[in-house]
């Protein structure tokens, strides 16, 4: 069955100054980060099960270090993200291939789709980002289909990652409510 996309709108929450920081820096980690991460959100998509057809949701997408592989494997992607710059440099990215990828502006904490939704939902280092990630985590499993996936890339515990830890104690000196990002993995929702 079809996916029912309910299409359009601006950030139902909007996270302003989250938004407007990765605005500012969309170009650059569009240069470095989408092109270096590209080959881990390839093997998600392929480990997560995705193939021809599926409908795939990414959320918090970026540039599209998840969506283009996603949509290389034949997916039927949608793309969201609060930045609206780093969706039309994913947009760029995409019509360069001869892909085609569907975007919309959104936060991630209210996804502005129906139940059950897609195949598969995943979320390449931004969920783990989320003011509210429980919340956005329960989102993406909403918007799943009963028997469909969530997958997310999420770093650990930043305090074991000494490159990691630095950074982030360099966000929170200026963004005192940042939350640790946890977890790596590929989830399945119950039928
Ligand atoms: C580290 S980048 C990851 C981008 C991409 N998934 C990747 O793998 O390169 C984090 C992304 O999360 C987005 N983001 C952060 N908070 C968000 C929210 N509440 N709703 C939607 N997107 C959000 C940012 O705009 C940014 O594009």
């Amino acid at each position: 069955m079809p996916p029912t996309w309910k299409r359009g709108g601006s950030c139902a929450r909007p996270v302003a100054r989250s938004r407007q920081a990765w605005d500012r820096i969309a170009v650059g980690y569009d240069r470095t980060n989408t092109p270096t991460q590209m080959w881990l959100g390839g093997e998600g998509v392929r480990r997560a099960g995705l193939r021809e057809g599926m409908s795939f949701l990414d959320v918090a997408a970026g540039s599209g270090a998840l969506s283009i592989p996603a949509a290389r494997l034949g997916g039927r992607v949608f793309a969201t993200d609060q930045s609206a710059v780093m969706l039309e440099l994913l947009e760029a990215r995409a019509r360069s291939e001869g892909l085609s990828i569907e975007t919309g502006v959104m936060d991630g904490h209210a996804l502005e789709f129906a139940d059950a939704s897609f195949d598969i939902v995943g979320s390449q280092f931004g969920v783990m980002l989320f003011p509210d990630m429980p919340k956005g985590i329960d989102e993406m499993a909403r918007v799943a289909r009963p028997g469909g996936r969530v997958l997310v890339h999420a770093y650990g515990d930043p305090r074991q990652i000494d490159f990691i830890g630095f950074f982030v104690e360099a966000v929170r000196a200026v963004r005192t409510r940042l939350s640790n990002p946890v977890h790596v993995g590929i989830g399945s929702k119950p039928r």
